[in-house]
Formats: C-alpha cells, structure tokens, sequence
C-alpha cells in the first residue's frame, strides 16, 4: 500500500471510559468483521480479560476506510503494562484518546496522553458515553481541549455503544494523523510492539515496519538479544491472520517466527536482515522490563509442585515479563518465587494458575525488590523479606511518582494517606474547577500494601491512580520476622520503614491472632527484630469437636460433616503443628 494512504493509531483510555467498545465499533463499522460474528470486545482474546473486562495484551488489526489502509494497534490499559503501552505507541503516529463523558478526565487518561505526547503522536480526542443520561460532553471536551491545547470543537463526541459519529471518528483518523514517514529504500528494520505464543507455530510477533521492506521467508536477527530465525510466514491482522508476501516501511503486521521461547524475543527490540545489507541502528528505546513486585508462590498440596512447575513455565511462553525461580520456605515447603510488573500483573497470573490449571495456591504477602549492600561493599538484590540480611550497612528501595485524580473534596484524605505512607509531596494542580491533580513520590513498598484499596475507599472510589517507576531509593528499612508457636515463619517476614517496624509487628500480631484458629493448645505468636520481641498475643485453646452437633448415630451426617471440615482446611499449612490459614499470609496487606 502506498505509504501516503496508511495511518497507524492507538485508541488509549482510562480503564472503563470505553477502548475496547469503540475497537469493536470500528471493527464493524469497517467491515472488518460481519456483524453476526460480532462478539462483544473482540480484541481481548483471553478469557479472563473479557470477564474482566481490562485489556492484557495489545494486538494490532487492519481495517479498510474509504480508500486507506488503517492500523489499529490496541494498547493494554492498566498501569502495570506502562513500558507495551509505550512500545505500542512508538509504532504509531497518532492516538485516538477516549474521554468518558460522565466522568472527564481520569489518571490514565493524563498518563496516556502524556506518554502520546512524548512519542510526537497527533491525538484525536474522542468523548464518549454521550448516550448517558448523566453524561456532560461539552464539559469532558473542555477538560480535554485544555489538557492538549486545542479547541473543545474539535473533539469528537461518540456513543461507542450506540455507534453515533464514530464514523467522525475514522475520517478524524485519515484526516488529521499523519502517513508514516520510513524510508522503503533503507536498510530493514521493524519494530517489535508485542508477541504471542502459538502452540502450533511458535512465537509470533507483532511488529511495525520502520524502514525497508521483509519478505516471507526472510533470514532475521532480533538486534538488542541477537536472536536468529526465519520469517516463516508474515502477515497481518484482519481480524485473523491474513499472510502476505512482503510487509513494506509504514505497514503493521506479524511475523510468525517459529522459535519456541518467547523471552528469545522482547518487546522493544528491532527485527533486522541477516542477510544483504543490515540496520545499524535499532530503534531507540528498548528497555529490559525488570519485575518490581514478589510473591511466594506455594501449592496447598506439596504433592501439586510440579504441576506449579509446568503450569508457570507455560504461562511464561506468552509472558516474558514473569519470572519465577524456586523458592524453599520452612514453613511453606517448595514453591517459587515470583516476579511481577505490578500488583495487576500478579493478580492475573494468580488466577490464571489457578483456573486454567486448577491448582490449589498458597500467595505469601507481596513485597517489592531490595538493593542490599552488604558489609563487604557487594550489592545484590532481594526478593523475599526472608533472605534480607540482618547486618545490613545500606538498603535502597523502589520508588514511583504517583499521579492522583480526586474531586477537590478529598484532597485532604488523598494527602493524609499519602503521608502515612512515607509520599513526598510534589505538585498539585487543578485540572477544572472541581478536579485536582496530585503528584508525590512514594515507596514502592508502601503500594504493594493495600494502597489502591485504601485510596479507594477514603475517596468513595472517586480517586483515580497512575503510577510510573522512579528508581531506588536508600531507605532506613527493618525486617520484622513472626513467630508461630516459638518457630520462626519465614513466609511472615515483612520488611517496613525502621518508624513503622513496632506499629507493624503489633498489629501483624493482632491480626494474626484473629485469623488463626484455635488449636489444641495455646499458640504464642510473636513480632522480633532480631532477637529482640515486639509484640506477643495467644490464641487460646480449644478442643474443637464438630461430631458434638450429630445427636444420634445418623454416620453418613458425620461423614459429610468431617469432609466439610477437611475441605474448610484446605488452604491451609501446618507450620510447627500450627494450622495457619492463607489469610494469614496476606494478613499484613490490612493492617490499618
Ligand atoms: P479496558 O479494556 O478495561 O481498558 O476498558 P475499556 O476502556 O476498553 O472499556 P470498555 O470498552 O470495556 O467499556 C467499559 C464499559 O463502558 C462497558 O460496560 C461498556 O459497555 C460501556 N460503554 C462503552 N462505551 C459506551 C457508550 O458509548 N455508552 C455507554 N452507555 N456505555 C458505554
């Protein structure tokens, strides 16, 4: 196609303002998909991002309008994937940016939209939900139009639902976002924006065309990894894969690469030729995505681990940024250690191991990454509160820059939280006569503990959160470590600032006497920094004796009772012939 009639966008949205819903209208609206084959948010091809309605991963799909060959690469829209967003987008050159008309401007939309600026992208602001009775599209427009600089006019305002003027929506596209620029006689070079796994042919990746030309069957060298293979089949997305000979500068498309492991391919690196005359430059901006959150992963039942196993190593052929590595707990038995972009992130692997592989999990407490310098001047890196060293000279933690979206009510609880999380205030500003944007920077560590959920709440769920990473940090940190009944649970052990470590153990302990069940003895349960004890409750005994309800001699009653209360045991682990239930090893995320 020539270059002159293609255009390549991303549609980016605060999660729920209607991305997906507009990508479906488009799709139909171009014909791309007969309207009996319609099937609701048909982007999202897992499961579990349908039902949960939040776009994973991006793909990228063609469609035809009037003469134009347009790329719709769709983005993933949660904070965790920050890094694929921005790949997505440096494969375009313009952004469809979606406003809910209800709502305005949210965190994610600003994030989006400022990343789209840094990328030099043409925005077309949309508004949309104008159907909603409670909608105010002349004022989303203003809030938009003042956030780019341009006349609320020219903001388009949709139904997605309906379908009203998204067609307005595709001539905005031909019109205002500019052909891609690549030079077709240039050395090859495609950017890789995302990759999947299929069984049958292996890694598949999506890519844009920068510069050049690649033909099918091609001899390839991903630049920053330097892995090798054939083009074995190219193609692009209609909304299934369509082959093609060539993919050309401009164009957007896959590139089925038959290689077997997904991490010989990262998002961010540049596909080059083998053969002729090589790229000497890759597109800028690759990153190696390091995971920021971890968590221990354990089966209920030990007997489950290699399942754990196999269920984890296929997982991470369609996720590159999981990492897992096996872990030995005393008082949780082999599991793995696992890697997370964020807390989003680890959510949907959790689940994901647990439905589509039907496993039984144990989840220990989140915690966030740790650089230790020990006493010898060496620097390495933790995962688990466990191994933190207990003679440390010097510990740097993570920290971000948030940016927080409220109604100017709840400024101060916004603050107030942000405070007792350790936040540096950094700007606010306000955004309309109702809205305030806040900025701080906060630990990391102080986030993967219930900071959404608690953010939520104190707003009556009308803040909304962005965050991006800003680096470590030296923080005055301790390990707290528990005990159960005199032993020593690693899987407990938290790390906290050195002024949160008493308040912490104390109510670690407290809660944990809530959540563990009576035994047959008392179970002393104790917070220490090192040696030295901080709090201490007991859970008292009891003998617990669930026959005392059946009166007579009626056994099958019996027997379903004791298999109830087998089954009502089954998350849990016996540590030290302590019963301690999963909530127990999440029970430092609520501790206010
Ligand atoms: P993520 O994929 O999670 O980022 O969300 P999204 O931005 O793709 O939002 P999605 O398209 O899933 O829409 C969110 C909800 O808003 C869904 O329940 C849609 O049916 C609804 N919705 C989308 N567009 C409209 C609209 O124009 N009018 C109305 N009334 N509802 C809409």
């Amino acid at each position: 196609m020539d270059q002159s009639r293609i255009r390549n966008f991303s549609i980016i949205a605060h999660i729920d303002h209607g991305k997906s819903t507009l990508a479906d209208r488009i799709l139909q609206l171009t014909d791309t998909v007969a309207d009996r084959d319609m099937r609701e948010q048909l982007l999202d091809s897992m499961d579990l991002e349908r039902e949960r309605g939040i776009t994973i991963k991006a793909q990228a799909v063609r469609v035809a309008w009037k003469g134009h060959q347009l790329n719709l690469i769709d983005t993933p829209g949660h904070v965790d994937f920050t890094y694929e967003v921005s790949r997505s987008l440096q494969a375009c050159e313009g952004a469809v940016l979606v406003v809910d008309a209800a709502q305005g401007i949210e965190a994610q939309t600003l994030a989006n939209a400022y990343l789209a600026i840094e990328n030099e992208l043409e925005i077309v602001p949309v508004v949309n939900k104008i159907d909603l009775p409670s909608a105010d599209p002349d004022g989303a427009a203003v809030e938009v139009a003042n956030l780019l600089g341009g006349d609320p006019d020219d903001v388009v305002r949709i139904s997605a639902k309906t379908g009203v003027n998204v067609d307005q929506v595709l001539d905005a596209i031909v019109e205002r976002i500019p052909p891609p620029a690549g030079d077709r006689d240039a050395p090859p070079r495609a950017l890789i924006f995302d990759s999947s796994y299929d069984q049958y042919r292996g890694v598949i990746a999506f890519v844009r065309v920068v510069d050049g030309r690649f033909e099918t069957g091609a001899a390839l060298r991903a630049m920053a990894l330097g892995t090798e293979f054939d083009a074995e089949e190219l193609g692009f997305m209609s909304p299934s894969r369509v082959p093609v000979q060539a993919l050309e500068a401009g164009e957007v498309g896959y590139v089925i690469t038959g290689l077997k492991d997904v991490s010989a391919l990262r998002v961010g690196d540049t596909l080059t030729t083998r053969k002729g005359v090589a790229a000497n430059e890759p597109v800028p901006g690759y990153k190696d995505v390091k995971p920021m959150v971890f968590a221990g992963l354990f089966p209920t039942d030990s007997d489950d681990y290699p399942e754990l196993r196999d269920a984890l190593e296929r997982l991470k052929l369609n996720d590159a940024a999981l990492f897992y590595e096996p872990e030995t707990s005393q008082a949780l038995g082999f599991g793995f250690r696992c890697g997370f972009l964020g807390l989003l992130h680890m959510e949907i692997v959790r689940e994901r191991l647990e439905r589509e592989f039907d496993l039984d999990l144990l989840v220990t407490a989140p915690n966030v990454a740790y650089r230790v310098e020990r006493r010898n001047g060496e620097t390495v890196e933790v995962h688990n509160p466990a191994d933190m060293p207990r003679e440390l000279e010097r510990v740097e933690e993570p920290y971000i820059k948030a940016s927080v979206i409220v109604p100017k009510d709840h400024v101060g609880a916004v603050m107030e939280l942000c405070n007792e999380r350790r936040g540096r205030f950094d700007h606010m500003e306000y955004l309309s006569e109702e809205r305030v944007l806040l900025a701080y920077e906060l630990p990391l560590g102080e986030i993967v503990l219930d900071f959404y959920d608690q953010l939520k709440s104190r707003t009556r769920g009308y803040a909304s959160f962005d965050y991006d990473m800003a680096g470590f940090r030296e923080g005055n940190l301790s390990r707290v470590d528990i005990l159960v009944g005199g032993e020593q649970v690693d899987a407990l052990s938290l790390i906290t600032h050195r002024d949160f470590a008493y308040e912490r153990g104390r109510l670690l302990v407290e809660r944990l006497k809530e959540e563990i069940p009576r035994q047959m003895f008392d179970v002393p349960i104790q917070a220490a920094i090192g040696a030295r004890v901080i709090a201490r409750e007991t859970v008292k005994a009891r003998r617990k004796d669930v026959l005392a309800k059946c009166y007579g001699g009626d056994i099958s009653r019996k027997r379903k009772l004791l298999e109830k209360q087998k089954k009502g045991k089954k998350r849990m682990k016996q540590v030290g012939g302590v019963e301690v239930p999963q909530e127990a090893f999440l029970a430092v995320l609520n501790l206010d």
